[in-house]
């Protein structure tokens, strides 16, 4: 069995990914079993560079396969905001409450057709030095003006599909894997997965620097 690393510590993002990549035959593993690796500061201006560099250094700790996601939410009456800067926009603790009540304030009297948004991940693959790959993944929806429902995390409460008639904290694991964004991207790269186990590349992959 190959064993691969998300690379975060965020229980949420734990659970949308591991139930697809035990599928495909993986060990999952996450920062919570590597204790002693160090915060990755996040601080690039794209997804796509923030997930490569939590995917990168993730490897380099663990000499293991390493995926790494960087999503947020964007809202078009903020101009793509919260965006890179969604687990932090209330504040450097990563509230999801406060970063819920902010937005909330944020949009308050704007009525339901300038309250449209997408979430939006990138993942990020590292199994060797220059072997890597991403893919990413949109969900379109809208912006409620209070809370609906307890499952998922961060802005899911506040996230409504107007298709489903639901949150996404109102969707079970399984319904919002097959809507959400990450869920997508895990789509894209389970075909990807599946080539590199064929040919053995992962199996192989070593430390690198
Ligand atoms: P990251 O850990 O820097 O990628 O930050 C991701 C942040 O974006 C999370 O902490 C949430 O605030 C938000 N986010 C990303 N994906 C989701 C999702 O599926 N549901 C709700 N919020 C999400």
């Amino acid at each position: 069995m190959t064993t691969i690393v998300l690379a975060t510590r965020n229980r949420g993002k734990i659970v949308e990914f591991r139930a697809a990549l035990e599928n495909l035959g993986f060990t999952v593993r996450s920062l919570h079993d590597f204790p002693a690796f160090p915060d990755v500061v996040e601080d690039a201006s794209t997804f796509r560079e923030n997930a490569l560099k939590k995917a990168r250094a993730t490897f380099t700790f663990t000499g293991l396969p390493s995926l790494a996601d960087d999503s947020g939410l964007e809202v078009d009456a903020l101009g793509g905001l919260p965006g890179v800067q969604s687990h932090r926009f209330a504040g450097p603790l990563g509230d999801d409450t406060a970063n819920n009540a902010k937005l909330l304030t944020l949009l308050q009297g704007l009525p339901p057709e300038k309250r449209t948004a997408r979430f939006r991940a990138v993942l990020a693959l590292v199994w060797g030095e220059g072997k890597e790959l991403t893919v990413d993944g949109t969900c379109e929806g809208v912006i409620l003006e209070k809370e609906r429902g307890s499952g998922g995390f961060g802005y899911d409460p506040l996230f409504y599909l107007p298709e489903r008639d639901l949150t996404m904290a109102e969707m079970d694991l399984q319904d919002k894997n097959a809507v959400s964004h990450r869920g997508k991207a895990i789509q894209r790269l389970s075909g990807l997965l599946t080539d590199l186990i064929k040919r053995g590349e992962l199996q192989h992959a070593h430390r690198c620097g």
